[in-house]
């Protein structure tokens, strides 16, 4: 299929992220196309690297990669320090482009480390897995978890390309594929009712990691996060809208101490307690709130909730850095593709929401 070409111009930066099969083959030329610094140095994982390295390498000169670990709780300072310990000793200067590959831990940590490694050095995504296809590789958040917080340290810093190769997706374990599945239901819900409708009716294409299916779901997502972040990319006002399902899904993360959840998969339950919310004060349609849970369910069977307490979520909601001056902003489906942002919700409409999602009293 022809690649898909969409420009992110963001104040800071502007630049294209593109999606095509077999573009891992061509990082490479892409990068000298747009003069990107010659000197090449790639940042992965050991299962990355293993899975997807040789043909990476194959397209592009690099040096020998940074291999760091990649879940979660290696995302913090200590492996931020090991990838510049590597900057250092492979003496990379200004004129090397930074090319993150894996998911979204190693596409944060690198990006991190770029913006910061001699106050900011050329970065390019090439991410792996389908959620950093669709969310974190395009925006220009990078950072690292702190012990008491996920993503307390951070910066925007954006990439001077994003390279999206689908292809990559065929060795996901079906779980992590799931998990990116979430976040494109939310561009959905919040932004784009065909894109909604098109996971609800393509699934089982979409599954089976068919190219034809996954290429129209990974661009329309990427043209809905690299719009929104265009006009507002530093979460000022706009940007907010992205954060749906962000609210009770963070809390869930937190109160299980992120060892339950995948991130998309508590964002799953966050979309459905949003819904369920909407359509107590009379803001969604019943049907629609109906069909945002038909296809969640479709996708699978969600961790369990029922042992957590909904007032325990609140407290965790009541703790999220998104509340800004004491107001929690709220993003509300008003329909399948429309969202607002209340700052009204009070504690009592938020633990009967969880209470129908399925928390514990
Ligand atoms: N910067 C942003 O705007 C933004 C947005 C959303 C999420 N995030 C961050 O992204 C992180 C989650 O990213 P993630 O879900 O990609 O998780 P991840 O990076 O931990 O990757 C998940 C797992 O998949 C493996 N993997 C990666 N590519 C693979 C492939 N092609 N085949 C087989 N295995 C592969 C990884 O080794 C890892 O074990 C979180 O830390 C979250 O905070 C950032
Ligand atoms: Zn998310």
């Amino acid at each position: 299929m022809d690649p898909v070409r969409l420009d992110v111009p963001t104040p800071s930066r502007a630049y294209a992220v593109t999606i095509g099969d077999g573009l891992l083959d061509r990082v490479g030329a892409m990068l000298d196309a747009i003069a990107a610094p010659a000197r090449r140095i790639v940042v992965s994982s050991p299962l990355v690297w293993r899975l997807h390295g040789e043909q990476l390498s194959r397209a592009v000169t690099v040096a020998e990669p940074i291999l760091v670990p990649d879940g979660e709780r290696f995302k913090q300072l200590s492996t931020v320090s090991r990838i510049y310990d590597a900057l250092v000793r492979a003496s990379v200067d200004r004129a090397t482009t930074i090319i993150t590959f894996g998911g979204g831990v190693i596409g944060d940590m690198a990006g991190f480390a770029a913006a910061t490694y001699l106050r900011g050095i050329s970065l390019v995504h090439v991410p792996t897995t389908l959620l950093a296809q669709v969310d974190s590789a395009i925006g220009g958040k990078v950072g690292v978890n702190h012990a008491l917080g996920k993503n307390l340290i951070g910066a925007f810093y954006q990439p001077d390309a994003v390279v999206i190769d689908p292809l990559v997706l065929g060795t996901l374990p079906r779980r992590e594929f799931r998990a990116g599945l979430y976040e494109v239901i939310k561009y959905g819900m919040t932004s784009s009712a065909p894109l909604f409708e098109r996971v609800a009716r393509d699934r089982k294409a979409i599954f089976g990691r068919a190219i034809e299916s996954l290429m129209p779901i990974i661009s329309e997502s990427c043209r809905i996060k690299g719009e929104v972040v265009a006009a507002d990319e530093r979460e000022a006002g706009p940007r907010r809208i992205l954060n749906f399902g962000h609210t009770a899904g963070h809390a869930l993360e937190a109160v299980t101490r992120y060892r339950r959840f995948r991130h998309g998969e508590a964002v799953g339950y966050g979309m459905l307690v949003a819904a369920e919310l909407a359509q107590a004060r009379g803001a969604l349609a019943a049907s629609d709130r109906q069909a945002l849970a038909g296809v969640i369910a479709s996708l699978g069977p969600l961790p369990p909730i029922a042992d957590l307490s909904a007032a325990s979520i609140l407290e965790a909601i009541q703790h999220d850095k998104k509340i800004v001056a004491g107001t929690l902003h709220f993003v509300l489906p008003t329909a399948i593709g429309a969202t607002a942002i209340v700052d009204d919700v009070t504690a009592r409409e938020l633990i009967g929401a969880l209470r129908k999602v399925g928390t514990g009293k």
